[in-house]
C-alpha cells in the first residue's frame, strides 16, 4: 500500500474514533472547540494534600497584593457560599487565602485554625502533621435573605456599580448573568472586581466571556470557576448553567451531565434559582437575541421540567423582561450598562432582586439600579453620544468632557 494511502486509511479510522468521543464530550459553537477539560479539585504539593469542595485553586492570587511573596501561598476562591476544604495530609504549616466568602460565613473544624478575615477572604494556617481534616465555612440560618442579579456589565466603572448597588440593597450574594468582557482589559479589570467585591459574586458565563477573537474560556476557569455548578443554601437549590455557546450534539458537554443528575435529584426544596446567560426566548417581536438552535432550545426545555425548575434568570438582552415561554418564567435581567437611562433620559434600568424565606419560593422583584450618568463618560457609551446630539446629550458631552481627556482610548480606564 502506497504511504499516503496508509495514511488516509489511518486518519479515516482517526476520525471515525473520533465522532464518539466528541458526540460524548459535547462540540461548542461558534468558535468550534471540544467542551473545556473538568476542573481539578484535588491540589497537591510536596507538602500538603487537598480536596476542594465548591472553591478551586484559582489563578487570581495577581490582585492580592499584599503577598509580596505568594510563592509560598496556596490561593483558592469559592464558587458557593458554603466551601469544603478536606485536608489528607499537611507535612508543615500552609498558608491558604480563599477568596469570594461572605463576612458572615462561619469556620467549622474539628481542631482550631488561625483565621484572619479581610473582607470577603479568609487567610487561614494549616497546621503541619494534619491528616484529614475537614474546614468548612456555614452561612449563617436566616428567616429571609435576599440575592440581587444583573448582566451585561462589562467589566469597567458600570460593572464595579452593579456590585456596589447589591451590596447597597443588603444583597447576601451577587449573581453576574454573564457578559462582564466587552472589551481588551475586561477580563482583569472584571476578576479584580469580583476579588475586592464586598460581597461573594457567583458568576455563569456569558458569550462574550466565552469567546472573543477567539476561545477565552480558559480564563473563565483559571480566574472564576467551573461553568457548570449547583450548590444547595437552607432549602433552595442554585444552578448555574452554562449558555455561552451551544452544544453538538445538544445533550453533549458537562452541562446535560449537570441536568441529568440534577432530574435524579429527589430532595424537596423551597425553590430552585437557575442562573444562566442566554434565554431560551426573545420577548421582543421580530428579535431572536435567544439560542437559535430549536433543537437545544427543546432539550434544554425538557431539562428544565425534568428537575422541577419553572423559572430561569437570564441576561444576554439589554433590557428587563418578566415574561413565559414554554411553560417556564424568564427573568431577563441584562441592563448592567444602563444603557436604557441614556436612551430615556433618566434612570430606568433595573437590578433584580431575589428574596428567599424559608418554607416559601423565591419573590422576584426590581430595584432600581441608578446608575449615575458619569458611569456613562466611558466608551462603552461613544456611540451612543457620537449618535446624538439633544439638550440631554449635549449636557452628557459636557459632563464628560473632563473624563474623557482622562481615559485611556486603548485600555478603556479613568
Ligand atoms: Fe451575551
Amino acid at each position: 500500500m502506497k504511504r499516503r494511502t496508509l495514511l488516509k486509511a489511518f486518519a479515516g479510522i482517526g476520525c471515525l474514533a473520533g465522532i464518539p468521543y466528541s458526540l460524548w464530550r459535547g462540540v461548542r459553537y461558534p468558535r468550534l472547540s471540544l467542551e473545556s477539560q473538568p476542573l481539578d479539585y484535588t491540589l497537591k504539593t510536596d507538602d500538603i494534600a487537598l480536596e476542594l469542595i465548591d472553591c478551586f485553586a484559582s489563578n487570581s492570587h495577581r490582585f492580592f497584593s499584599a503577598y509580596a511573596d505568594a510563592s509560598n501561598i496556596i490561593f483558592l476562591r469559592a464558587f458557593a457560599p458554603e466551601p469544603k476544604i478536606i485536608v489528607a495530609r499537611s507535612d508543615k504549616t500552609q498558608t491558604l487565602v480563599i477568596n469570594n466568602i461572605s463576612t458572615e460565613a462561619i469556620l467549622h473544624s474539628k481542631i482550631p485554625i488561625q483565621e484572619i478575615t479581610v473582607g470577603i477572604t479568609r487567610v487561614i494556617e494549616i497546621p503541619a502533621q494534619i491528616e484529614a481534616l475537614a474546614i468548612e465555612w456555614k452561612f449563617p440560618e436566616h428567616e429571609s435573605y435576599e440575592f440581587a442579579t444583573i448582566g451585561d456589565t462589562g467589566g469597567a466603572e458600570e460593572l464595579g456599580w452593579c456590585i456596589h448597588r447589591a451590596h447597597e440593597l443588603g444583597a447576601k450574594f451577587f449573581i453576574h448573568l454573564g457578559d462582564f468582557n466587552y472589551q481588551a482589559s475586561d477580563y482583569d479589570t472584571s476578576v479584580e472586581q469580583f476579588v475586592k467585591a464586598p460581597l461573594p459574586c457567583y458568576i455563569t458565563i456569558g458569550n462574550h466571556d466565552f469567546h472573543d477573537n477567539g476561545l477565552i474560556v480558559d480564563k473563565f476557569l483559571k480566574d472564576i470557576g467551573p461553568l457548570n455548578h449547583t450548590f444547595n443554601l437552607q432549602a433552595v437549590r442554585y444552578i448555574n448553567v452554562d449558555t455561552a455557546a451551544s452544544f453538538l450534539p445538544v445533550s453533549g458537554g458537562k452541562r446535560a451531565d449537570m441536568m441529568n443528575a440534577l432530574s435524579k435529584d429527589k430532595q424537596v426544596y423551597d425553590d430552585t434559582v437557575t442562573f444562566t446567560h442566554r434565554p431560551f426566548y426573545d420577548p421582543r417581536p421580530g428579535e431572536d437575541h435567544d439560542f437559535g438552535n430549536v433543537f437545544e432550545k427543546k432539550w434544554f426545555v425538557k431539562s428544565l421540567k425534568q428537575s422541577n425548575i419553572d423559572t430561569i434568570l437570564a441576561g444576554h438582552i439589554h433590557n428587563f423582561f418578566d415574561t413565559e415561554s414554554e411553560g417556564i418564567r424568564i427573568l431577563i435581567a441584562g441592563q448592567g450598562l444602563g444603557h436604557e437611562d441614556l436612551i430615556h433620559k433618566r434612570q430606568v434600568a433595573k437590578m433584580l432582586v431575589g428574596r428567599v424565606s424559608r418554607g416559601q419560593k423565591v419573590v422576584y422583584r426590581t430595584e432600581d439600579l441608578s446608575m449615575p450618568f458619569e458611569m456613562h463618560c466611558h466608551p462603552h457609551a461613544s456611540k451612543w453620544r457620537s449618535d446624538n446630539d439633544d439638550t440631554f446629550a449635549q449636557k452628557m458631552n459636557q459632563m464628560c468632557a473632563p473624563i474623557d481627556a482622562r481615559i485611556d482610548i486603548k485600555s478603556g480606564k479613568y
